[in-house]
């Protein structure tokens, strides 16, 4: 069992705060990402956990047992960095040998482990070349060897794919998916990419400034943001956010101010709406597949103005003028909008994202997704 508890850990160097009190436990075998922006943390939790940085307060447990005193080498993890620096004097099969020389292991062992992880990682080919005549999704694959060769428990990778072009990450990013299935082990990957947290991961958890937003499976955050910054910060396009007064007292009339409509929310709010004060301040977030664009006038639907249109060839991101806003709309690639057309505004009302303006936290706190 490889299940990692982080019981509320903290972590300060000097008077900067890193880490505030964060809890999470990761599954045996699952797939988790901390992702969040720069500067947020990611790295300081992952070492802590790992055991490179001691946290300041706060344990972690791994497989049930108290490690925070354990050294690295004795919590049964690997570790992979951004920085994948490789040995340039040694072939592949040398830097793939490395760690397991490192503990002795017998020359039967080290052989048949190098082989295996050389076919899992499709390197078989280039295990007598030198770092320096691999590309860089190869050389990155080597690393993944390195850390591989070890058979750890846990695996924690740190960007791993931050130094390679677009197309090779999506590439790799399936790979380590693919991977991951195939050796069970459970994983702890940072990222600040969401579409990467998004498209690998069976739970991820959004940090800012040293804290844990929200933990969950990527669905479960992206339809249910537990805050604005979690609704933000998800998405390959932003959400859409607009200020709005929800009538409240059993009424469910929202009011988007500046231009944008009044509409009426579904009985799926009817929770929300009766625990509210009433006239509440809201920002309103919606998706932009849920923004839905007509050429002729619809009941409920508001006016606006084509102001931009980006092909995407798979669809497209109509960006639509409506009062004060304007609204980033994704529909078909086929769809015949054009500049400064008039276009009708609805939005897909049991989709809306409701956040007290005062506090940014979603109006009905969402439960974490079972895992
Ligand atoms: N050894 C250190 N000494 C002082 N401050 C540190 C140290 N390590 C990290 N910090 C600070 O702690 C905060 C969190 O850093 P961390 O490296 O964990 O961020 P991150 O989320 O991994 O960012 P990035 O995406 O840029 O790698 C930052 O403000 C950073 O400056
Ligand atoms: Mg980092």
């Amino acid at each position: 069992m490889a299940e990692i508890g982080i019981d509320n850990v903290a972590k300060t160097f000097g008077s900067k705060t890193a880490l505030r009190g964060v809890n999470l436990t990761i599954a045996d075998g699952e797939f988790f990402s901390l992702l969040g922006p720069s500067g947020c943390g990611k790295s300081t939790l992952l070492n802590i956990i790992c055991g490179l940085e001691a946290p300041s307060s706060g344990r972690i447990f791994i497989g049930g047992k108290d490690v925070t005193d354990v050294p690295p080498k004795h919590r049964g993890i690997a570790m992979v960095f951004q920085d994948y620096a490789l040995y340039p004097h040694m072939t592949v099969r040398g830097n793939l040998e490395l760690p397991l020389k490192a503990s002795k292991e017998s020359r039967a062992h080290i052989d048949r482990k190098v082989q295996e992880v050389s076919t899992v990682l499709a390197i078989n080919e280039m295990l007598d070349s030198y770092p320096r005549q691999l590309s860089g999704g190869q050389r990155q694959r080597v690393a993944l060897g390195r850390a591989l060769v070890r058979s750890p428990k846990v695996f924690l990778m740190d960007e791993p794919l931050s130094n390679l072009d677009a197309r090779l990450r999506v590439q790799m990013r399936s790979e380590l998916r693919l991977l991951k299935e195939r050796l069970g082990a459970t994983v702890i990957y940072v990222t600040h990419d969401q579409a990467e947290a998004m498209t690998l991961s069976d739970r991820l958890a959004v940090m800012s400034a040293g804290e844990l937003q929200q933990a969950g499976t990527p669905i479960h955050l992206y339809s249910k943001p537990g805050n604005q910054f979690v609704a933000s910060f998800l998405g390959d396009i932003g959400i859409n956010m607009m200020d709005g007064i929800v009538e409240g007292g059993g009424s469910r009339a929202l009011h988007i101010e500046d231009g944008g409509p009044s509409l009426m929310l579904d009985a799926s709010f009817d929770n929300i709406v009766g625990s509210i004060p009433k006239d509440l301040p809201v920002s309103v977030g919606v998706r932009p597949e849920h923004v839905q664009l007509h050429h002729t006038s619809v009941p409920g639907g508001t006016e606006g103005t084509v102001v931009l249109c980006e092909q995407l060839g798979s669809e497209q991101h109509v960006h639509v003028r409506m009062g004060k806003y304007t609204v980033v709309a994704r529909v078909a690639a086929t769809a015949d909008f054009r500049l400064q057309q008039t276009v009708f505004v609805t939005f897909a009302v049991g989709a809306l994202c409701l956040f007290d303006k005062a506090t940014t936290s979603a109006l009905c706190a969402p439960a974490e997704a079972p895992h």
